[in-house]
Protein backbone atom coordinates (compact mmCIF):
# COMPACT_ATOMS: atom_id res chain seq x y z
CA UNK A 1 0.00 0.00 0.00
CA UNK A 2 1.25 3.56 -0.84
CA UNK A 3 1.76 6.20 2.19
CA UNK A 4 3.51 8.60 1.25
CA UNK A 5 2.22 10.14 -2.40
CA UNK A 6 4.90 12.65 -2.65
CA UNK A 7 7.81 9.82 -2.77
CA UNK A 8 5.43 7.06 -4.03
CA UNK A 9 6.78 4.75 -0.30
CA UNK A 10 4.65 1.87 0.97
CA UNK A 11 4.11 0.30 3.97
CA UNK A 12 6.59 -2.64 3.19
CA UNK A 13 9.48 0.07 2.69
CA UNK A 14 8.82 0.97 5.84
CA UNK A 15 8.59 -2.61 7.12
CA UNK A 16 11.99 -3.33 5.87
CA UNK A 17 13.60 0.05 7.24
CA UNK A 18 12.53 -1.23 10.96
CA UNK A 19 14.38 -4.75 10.00
CA UNK A 20 17.06 -3.14 8.46
CA UNK A 21 17.84 -1.27 12.72
CA UNK A 22 15.71 1.78 12.04
CA UNK A 23 13.98 2.63 15.27
CA UNK A 24 13.07 6.31 15.61
CA UNK A 25 10.49 8.49 13.09
CA UNK A 26 13.14 10.55 12.55
CA UNK A 27 15.39 7.91 11.65
CA UNK A 28 12.68 6.46 9.61
CA UNK A 29 12.15 9.96 7.29
CA UNK A 30 15.69 10.25 6.42
CA UNK A 31 16.37 6.43 5.63
CA UNK A 32 13.42 6.17 3.80
CA UNK A 33 13.00 9.55 2.38
CA UNK A 34 9.26 9.79 3.64
CA UNK A 35 7.55 12.34 4.91
CA UNK A 36 9.60 14.97 3.71
CA UNK A 37 7.59 16.89 1.83
CA UNK A 38 4.46 18.00 2.29
CA UNK A 39 4.10 15.92 5.41
CA UNK A 40 0.80 14.45 4.85
CA UNK A 41 1.20 11.33 5.69
CA UNK A 42 3.26 12.06 8.63
CA UNK A 43 0.48 10.46 10.80
CA UNK A 44 0.15 7.45 8.75
CA UNK A 45 3.62 6.47 8.20
CA UNK A 46 4.19 6.56 12.35
CA UNK A 47 1.39 4.61 13.29
CA UNK A 48 2.60 1.70 10.13
CA UNK A 49 5.88 2.63 11.82
CA UNK A 50 4.97 1.90 15.35
CA UNK A 51 3.10 -1.48 14.36
CA UNK A 52 6.68 -2.62 12.66
CA UNK A 53 8.59 -1.86 15.81
CA UNK A 54 5.89 -3.63 17.78
CA UNK A 55 5.71 -6.61 15.66
CA UNK A 56 9.96 -6.54 15.71
CA UNK A 57 9.93 -6.05 19.56
CA UNK A 58 11.47 -2.75 19.66
CA UNK A 59 8.45 -0.92 20.51
CA UNK A 60 9.65 -0.14 24.22
CA UNK A 61 13.52 1.68 23.12
CA UNK A 62 12.14 3.27 20.14
CA UNK A 63 9.61 5.35 22.44
CA UNK A 64 11.89 7.16 24.79
CA UNK A 65 13.59 8.46 21.75
CA UNK A 66 10.75 9.30 19.54
CA UNK A 67 9.83 12.04 22.83
CA UNK A 68 12.79 14.23 21.11
CA UNK A 69 11.29 14.35 17.83
CA UNK A 70 7.29 14.62 17.06
CA UNK A 71 6.09 14.48 13.62
S1 LIG B 1 2.33 12.46 1.17
FE1 LIG B 1 4.18 12.03 2.19
S2 LIG B 1 5.28 13.89 2.19
FE2 LIG B 1 3.47 14.31 1.05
Amino acid sequence: MIVCSCKIKSDRQIADAVQTGVETFADLCDHVDISNDCGQCARLTKTIFEQCLETSGKKTKAKKKEKRRKP
